[in-house]
């Protein structure tokens, strides 16, 4: 099997910062660039905590500044799990690394144009530079190999009762995204709540003893006080690492394929990804769905990889 070649499309806060220091130094991965969209903070932080994350970690990757807001809905940030930065927690130096000039969504459409259809999506925010990329230009549709994201939830949201907040922050997007027949691999709450960093993992990241590994526990140890206080948990999801995971080690997850449906009626479940877990609604499955994962295995790679930075 040759390496995964993808794009990661994330709105850079904790979790998402792991996701991208796996996709970029895991062997099987070729990541081929990095879009940023706004979601867990306004653009420009979430572009500047995507920059100072590479600069930190010396990770050799363009990255592209991407949409500023959502298509339809008011703006809606998740400061209070990401602080006020949206990477709070860790300290950075000047950084050096800048934006590339193109726009995120011209990026992915020119790649994936001229691309063999071997490219797979790995968004881990709202899914807005995806959506408007798929409108702009609807011949990239056939050209993506699939989408593998972090979002919704088959059971109950963490944004409100209905809604997980990737999906939450953008449901028009989401809602493109889903009708768009592109094979999806959905890692929504019900599994990322399972991967949970308590502070034994976060030690045994820090014992590796190298700035990888002082990252992860400088944002996780913000994000365990930050988890306690929004949702009363006792460790730190790292929802967005287990789509990225997926996709080098699909063994250590178990699937199940639905039915999923965006809704975005403007009601109690605005932004509710409406997954049919046991085919009532006859309709063909769209989506393959997380619904377990083997926790050692996954710190085993987590950890692995950490190794593999500097
Ligand atoms: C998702 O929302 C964000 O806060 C995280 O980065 C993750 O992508 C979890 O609901
Ligand atoms: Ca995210």
């Amino acid at each position: 099997m040759g390496k995964v070649k993808m794009i990661l499309d994330c709105d850079t806060g904790h979790d998402d910062a792991i996701a991208l220091m796996l996709a970029a130094s895991h062997p099987d991965i070729d990541l081929l660039g990095v879009t940023v969209v706004a979601g867990n903070q306004i653009l420009e932080r979430t572009l500047n905590n995507t920059l100072n994350v590479c600069d930190h970690l010396g990770l050799d990757v363009p990255v592209y500044r991407g949409m500023p807001l959502p298509l339809v809905r008011e703006q809606f940030t998740a400061g209070n799990v990401h602080g006020e930065s949206g990477l709070d927690g860790p300290v950075f130096g000047p950084r050096t690394k800048e934006a590339e000039k193109e726009s995120a969504v011209s990026y992915i459409i020119k790649t994936l144009m001229k691309s063999d259809g071997d490219i797979t999506l790995v968004p881990v925010g709202p899914l807005t530079n995806i959506a408007v990329a798929m409108r702009m230009e609807p011949n990239i549709i056939p050209k993506i190999k699939s989408i593998c994201m972090m979002g919704g939830a088959y059971g109950t949201g963490n944004m409100t009762p209905s809604a997980e907040f990737n999906i939450y922050a953008d449901p028009e997007a989401a809602y493109v995204v889903f009708n768009s027949g592109v094979p999806i691999t959905m890692m929504g709450l019900d599994l990322t709540n399972q991967a949970l960093a308590t502070m034994d993992i976060i030690e045994r990241m820090e014992a590796i003893g190298n700035k990888a590994g002082k990252l992860f526990g400088d944002m996780m140890r913000f994000t365990l006080i930050s988890q306690k206080e929004c949702f009363d948990l006792d460790a730190g999801p790292v929802h967005d690492v287990t789509a990225v995971a997926y996709l080098v080690a699909p063994e250590i997850f178990r699937m199940k394929s639905m039915f999923v449906e965006v809704d975005i009626n403007r009601g109690p479940c605005y932004g509710r990804t409406v997954c049919d877990t046991i085919g009532n609604s006859g309709k063909t499955p769209n989506a393959r769905v997380g619904i377990g994962l083997d926790l050692e295995k996954f710190w085993d790679l987590v950890e692995e990889n950490l190794r593999r930075l500097d």
